[in-house]
């Protein structure tokens, strides 16, 4: 099986304590960071001012999931800030091209994150342009909801294609994500696994996070 990636969001953390919230996730593999704006998702997190601190006092890289409109306009800040990947909605974009290949010339990864009605076909031949494809596996917009088991069709599908592709393209799920539900997201061929409430609403954080790759298969 491939190696399982395991990104805790900070959507679940303690705002008041980020810093001390980041030292509890130091064994994950990054930190997974929701930007809302109340446009694109009816709620509101953090931006750009937070992430330039985030980044320097975090122990692992960032992952921006940018859930806003205009990523056009505002995906490229974060990568200058720092961060490993930053990924932008296909709904939000108006040039999605041209933005992937902004954010890998200013060093990060580019990701493109799909909705769970956004179908994932129109990605399939663009898999070169990208290093992150995020099949979104709830709403987004809230953290503790439960995972859609109807989008693992679509996650086996983009891992048919990434395999086929030869491209080295991370299949991120985001949402939902427990010791239960990795199992069925893992077989249906995700690597990277977001999870908010299950490692940030554990007593020991660091635990959760090895069981999440234990259970996901390495
Ligand atoms: C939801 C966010 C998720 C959220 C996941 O819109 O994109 O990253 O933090 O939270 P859980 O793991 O609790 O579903
Ligand atoms: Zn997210």
């Amino acid at each position: 099986t491939r190696h399982a990636r395991i990104h805790p969001s900070i959507l679940s953390a303690d705002f008041a304590n980020l810093e001390a919230e980041l030292a509890r996730i130091a064994d994950a593999d990054s930190v997974h960071v929701d930007i809302m704006d109340n446009h694109f998702v009816p709620n509101l997190t953090l931006g750009l001012p937070v992430v330039e601190r985030l980044q320097q006092v975090s122990p692992v890289p960032l992952d921006v999931h940018l859930m806003i409109a205009d990523p056009d306009r505002w995906a490229p800040g974060y990568a200058e800030a720092g961060a490993a990947s930053v990924t932008f909605h296909a709904e939000a974009a108006t040039a999605p091209i041209r933005l992937a290949r902004q954010l890998r010339s200013l060093g990060a990864r580019a990701g493109v994150g799909l909705r769970p009605a956004t179908p994932v076909e129109p990605w399939l031949d663009l898999l070169a342009e990208i290093d992150l494809l995020l099949v979104m596996t709830v709403e987004p917009g809230f953290g503790g909801q439960a995972f859609l088991d109807v989008m693992l069709p679509k996650i086996r599908r983009a891992r048919a294609a990434v395999d086929g592709s030869g491209a080295q393209v991370a299949l991120q799920v985001d949402g939902g994500i427990t010791r239960e539900t990795i199992v069925a997201a893992a077989d249906a061929g995700a690597d990277v696994f977001v999870a908010g409430s299950s490692v940030y609403g554990a007593d020991d954080a660091a635990a959760a996070i090895a069981g999440l790759r234990e259970v996901a298969g390495g």
